[in-house]
């Protein structure tokens, strides 16, 4: 089965630039968000001794959201928020088994 957001090369895919043209843009102005908010919380919010901790945390959870842009999204913040809500109301929605 030949995915079309599946890494390209990997996967012979015609056009091995589609997914950066795609969404390169959109995935920079996420990051143009996320770290100076991530840093302005660092400095401003984080005790000294946990900085470290949380931008490792911050690290691991952009690296998430890569991974998510790449399968899934389209390198938007939003596209993310969007399957983060609709995974939470499915949790909420889903019948009780028994
Ligand atoms: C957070 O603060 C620590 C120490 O003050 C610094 O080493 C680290 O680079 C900062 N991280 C970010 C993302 O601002």
């Amino acid at each position: 089965v030949r995915h079309k957001n599946r890494m390209s090369i990997l996967q012979g895919q015609d056009d091995i630039f589609l997914d950066l043209k795609q969404k390169f843009w959109n995935t920079y102005k996420s990051g143009l968000m996320y770290w100076p908010f991530v840093q302005l919380t660092n400095f401003s919010l984080i005790p000294v001794h946990w900085r470290t901790a949380y931008t490792g945390l911050c690290g691991f959870l952009w690296a998430t959201f890569l991974c998510f842009s790449q399968q899934t999204g389209d390198g938007t913040l939003k596209s993310a928020f969007i399957l983060l809500r609709t995974k939470a109301a499915g949790a909420v929605e889903r019948p009780p088994e028994k």
